[in-house]
């Protein structure tokens, strides 16, 4: 188990998400925010989903224990006093980030690493002018951290190797499966992905070729599969007997036509709004809490099938 001190800033829904990841893996977490009914609304959210990991069987402890570690603080410099890391999570703007880091970088003790959550800004954007941007870089999670685990650690290029090391090695600890961007690019590599995927159905949408339900069985009953537990390039290598080579000569030339016809969707809105009524056929708006609550527990069921399986 982890002994170490973690501050986690900002208490919506990516910090307390943070708290359950370090907390559950041992560690001493404080938690705060700049709003104190956040602080204290974060309390009985952290408690229903520690009892739900729980009752999941994805915690080997009683939930009482887990959040037994986990400590409301009403000042920064509270949160920061002994912490090795630290997770910030506030709203998603440059100037929130900027504030929030120049303040933290004057109150953290020199070798506290401080990671951010962001979605999409880089660490320069926020690190370039400030005494300890050697111990600044970008930690970004997969919402929640404490089911999908990876982390996309996007260091600025003067984020020191030692800082990026300890980084690495505390996520791991703690868990998580942290990747390395060995260079800033936006979007990280998860969204970029993401991002080729989102724009083919798009495009094969809108061109006429098939049904939104047929292009998310594609994927759920297709690619989906093997992608819960492989990668892509593990997956050429293992579909052809002689492994990448072999499987590129072989499929590379369809695949080289059809990214030869790979253009930029516009997401119109009109295009949206036509795929948002196929969806509302079979969701109707007012079942979507109750879908997304299905989606988090087959989420927790196949985490716990994960965690049975050899690597
Ligand atoms: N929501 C997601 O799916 C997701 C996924 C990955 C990363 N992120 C990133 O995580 C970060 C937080 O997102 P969220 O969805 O948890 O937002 P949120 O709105 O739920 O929470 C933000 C919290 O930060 C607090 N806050 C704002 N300014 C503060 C300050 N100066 N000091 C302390 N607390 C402050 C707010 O009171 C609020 O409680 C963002 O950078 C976001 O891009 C979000």
């Amino acid at each position: 188990m982890m002994n170490e001190h973690i501050a986690i800033v900002g208490a919506g829904l990516i910090g307390r998400a943070w708290a359950i990841v370090f907390a559950r893996a041992g560690c001493k977490v404080s938690i705060f925010d700049g709003a104190p009914e956040a602080l204290q609304a974060c309390q009985a959210l952290l408690r229903e989903n520690v009892t739900d990991l729980a009752q999941q069987g994805l915690i080997d402890e009683a939930p009482d224990l887990v959040l037994a570690r986990i400590t409301p603080v009403s000042t920064l410099a509270e949160a920061l006093e002994g912490a090795v890391l630290v997770q910030e999570n506030v709203r998603e703007t440059l100037e929130a980030k900027q504030a929030i880091f120049a303040e933290m970088d004057r109150l953290a003790a020199p070798t506290t690493i401080l990671a951010s959550s962001t979605s999409g800004i880089p660490a320069s954007a926020f690190s370039a002018d400030l005494a300890g941007r050697a111990r600044i870089l970008v930690a970004h999670p997969v919402n929640p951290p404490y089911l999908v685990p990876l982390v996309e650690l996007a260091p600025a290029p003067w984020t020191s190797p030692d800082a990026i090391e300890r980084a690495r090695d505390l996520y791991a600890r703690a868990g998580q499966s942290p990747v390395l961007l060995k260079k800033e690019i936006a979007g990280f590599l998860l969204n970029r992905i993401q991002a080729a995927v989102l724009n083919e159905v798009l495009n094969l949408y809108e061109n006429g070729y098939a049904s939104v339900a047929d292009l998310d069985t594609v994927m759920k009953d297709g690619l989906g599969m093997r992608w819960a537990f492989m990668g892509p390039f593990e997956t050429i290598d293992l579909n052809a007997p002689d492994g990448v080579v072999d499987y590129a000569a072989r499929y590379g030339p369809i695949y080289k036509e059809v990214s030869r016809q790979h253009l930029p969707n516009a997401w119109s809105p009109e295009l949206l709004t036509k795929i948002e009524s196929e969806r509302r056929e079979v969701l109707p708006a007012q079942q979507l809490g109750e879908r997304t609550r299905w989606r988090d527990n087959r989420l927790m069921a196949l985490v716990a099938h994960k965690r049975k399986q050899p690597l």
